[in-house]
C-alpha cells in the first residue's frame, strides 16, 4: 500500500512485479475471498433508489472538479448532477466555495455562464452578489427598504479544495474532512497530480439503467474479453487483474498486451511504460490513469455516475485529461482517445446496461445475480453502498 512520500514509478514497477507474477503463473489473477449472491432489488427497487439520492448523494462529498477548473478568483464551476444545481467559486481569499445555484430573491438560477468576474449578478432583476455570497446589490433600492438585506446570503454547501481535487456535498451541513473521507488512499490521490489536469473534453450523456448497473461496467475487467471483443480487448492480457482496496476506495489494473514481452525479461530490462490504473473513488467516479492510442501520451479518463430521475435513470459525465507530463501537441491524440472510449462506454457497455435494467426490473421476486471473485470490487462497493444507506445486503 502506498505511503506518504512514496512515488509512482517504485508504485508502477511493484505493480507489474505483481501483474508478471500472476501472467508467468497460468490462470492467475487476484481474487475475492468468495464469490456473493445479491438480490435484483438492488438495483430496482424504488425506496432503495430514493435512501441512494438521500444518503449517498446529498450526504457524502463527491467530488466535483479539479483546481485547474477554477485557476484564479472569480472563476466558476457549475455541477448540476447530482441534483440541486451548484455553482463552485474560487473567492478573493483564493478559497474555494460552493453554493446553490439559486437566487434568493426569487428563486431564479443565479449564475448561467462560467465567465470569469468579481460579482454574480442574477439574469432575472440584476441583483448581485460578492464572490463569498453576500448580496452586495439591489436595483432600485427604494423596493426592497426595510428588508434585512444580511440574510439574504447565498446558500453555502460544504466544499473542499484538497491536493487539487475539489469536494462538494450537495445538501448544506458541517464543513467537509476529505483527508479523513478518502483515509488510506489519500497519499496515492496526492501522488497522482490531479491538480494539474487540464479539462480536454468533456460529455454528459443518459442511460435507461440503474446508476449502480452503469457503474459496474466501470468496475471489472472479466466482462472485457466478451464484451470488448473487438474494442479493448486487443490491447488487453486478458483474466488478469490486480486489486488493491483502501477502504471504501479502490484500484485495480489489467496489463496490456506489452506484459507479454516482460515475462521473458529480467527485471533491470523492463520498460517502465508508465503507472497505469484505474481508482474507484466512493461512491461514483472511476479515474483512470492511461495512455492514449499512440501508446505514449498519457491520459487521464474520469466517469462520474449520478442516479437520474427513477430508479432507472442514470446520468454520466465522461471526461478526458491532459496530465502536466503530456506534450504540448498532444490534444488531438487525448480528444482521439475521448472519441474512442466514449464509444466503447455507449455502444458496447451502456446497451447492455440498458437491458440488464429490463431483465431485472422484469425478474422473479426473489432472482439474486451472482458477483464472482473476479468482480472483487463490486463485491465491496455493494457493500459499502448498503452500509451507506443502512439498508443491508439481504
Ligand atoms: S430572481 Fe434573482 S434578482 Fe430576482
Ligand atoms: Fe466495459
Amino acid at each position: 500500500m502506498m505511503q506518504t512520500g512514496g512515488n509512482l514509478f517504485d508504485e508502477w514497477r511493484s505493480m507489474q512485479r505483481r501483474l508478471v507474477k500472476h501472467i508467468r503463473e497460468p490462470r492467475s489473477s487476484d481474487l475475492a475471498d468468495s464469490s456473493m449472491a445479491i438480490p435484483a432489488s438492488v438495483y430496482t427497487d424504488p425506496d432503495r433508489f430514493e435512501a441512494e439520492r438521500r444518503k449517498i448523494f446529498g450526504e457524502l462529498p463527491l467530488l466535483a472538479g479539479f483546481s485547474s477548473d477554477l485557476p484564479e478568483p472569480g472563476d466558476r464551476l457549475f455541477f448540476d448532477a447530482a441534483g440541486p444545481p451548484i455553482v463552485i467559486i474560487r473567492g478573493r481569499d483564493g478559497v474555494v466555495r460552493a453554493f446553490l445555484n439559486l437566487c434568493p430573491h426569487r428563486g431564479a438560477r443565479l449564475v448561467v455562464d462560467c465567465e470569469r468576474s468579481s460579482r454574480l449578478t442574477c439574469p432575472f432583476h440584476a441583483w448581485s452578489f460578492d464572490l463569498e455570497g453576500r448580496l452586495a446589490n439591489t436595483p432600485h433600492p427604494l423596493a426592497f427598504e426595510g428588508l434585512a438585506k444580511d440574510s439574504l446570503h447565498l446558500i453555502a454547501l460544504p466544499a473542499e479544495e484538497w491536493q487539487g481535487m475539489i469536494f462538494v456535498k450537495s445538501t448544506p451541513g458541517e464543513d467537509l474532512d476529505i483527508e479523513a473521507f478518502l483515509g488510506e488512499i489519500a497519499p496515492l490521490f496526492a501522488a497522482l497530480d490531479l491538480g494539474a489536469l487540464q479539462c480536454v473534453r468533456k460529455d454528459r450523456f443518459e442511460v435507461e439503467s440503474n446508476w449502480k448497473i452503469a457503474l459496474d461496467t466501470f468496475c471489472e475487467t472479466y466482462h472485457v474479453p466478451a464484451l470488448h471483443q473487438k474494442s479493448l480487448s486487443r490491447n488487453l492480457i486478458p483474466y488478469v487483474t490486480i486489486f488493491d482496496h483502501y477502504e471504501r476506495h479502490h484500484r485495480y489494473s489489467g496489463p496490456g498486451v506489452d506484459f507479454a514481452e516482460l515475462v521473458d525479461q529480467p527485471e533491470s530490462e523492463w520498460s517502465t511504460g508508465g503507472y497505469q490504473a484505474v481508482h474507484f473513488l466512493f461512491p461514483n467516479t472511476t479515474i483512470a490513469y492511461t495512455h492514449a492510442l499512440d501508446g505514449k501520451t498519457p491520459v487521464v479518463s474520469i466517469f462520474q455516475l449520478f442516479p437520474g430521475e427513477t430508479v432507472g435513470q442514470c446520468v454520466t459525465i465522461g471526461s478526458t485529461y491532459r496530465r502536466r507530463d503530456a506534450p504540448d501537441a498532444s490534444d488531438a491524440q487525448i480528444s482521439e482517445m475521448h472519441d474512442i472510449v466514449l464509444d466503447v462506454v455507449i455502444n458496447e457497455d451502456y446497451p447492455v446496461a440498458r437491458d440488464t435494467f429490463t431483465c431485472l426490473a422484469h425478474a422473479p421476486r426473489d432472482f439474486e445475480i451472482v458477483l464472482g471473485r473476479a468482480e472483487a470490487l463490486l463485491l465491496h462497493y455493494h457493500r459499502d453502498i448498503a452500509d451507506a444507506i443502512e439498508m443491508k445486503l439481504p
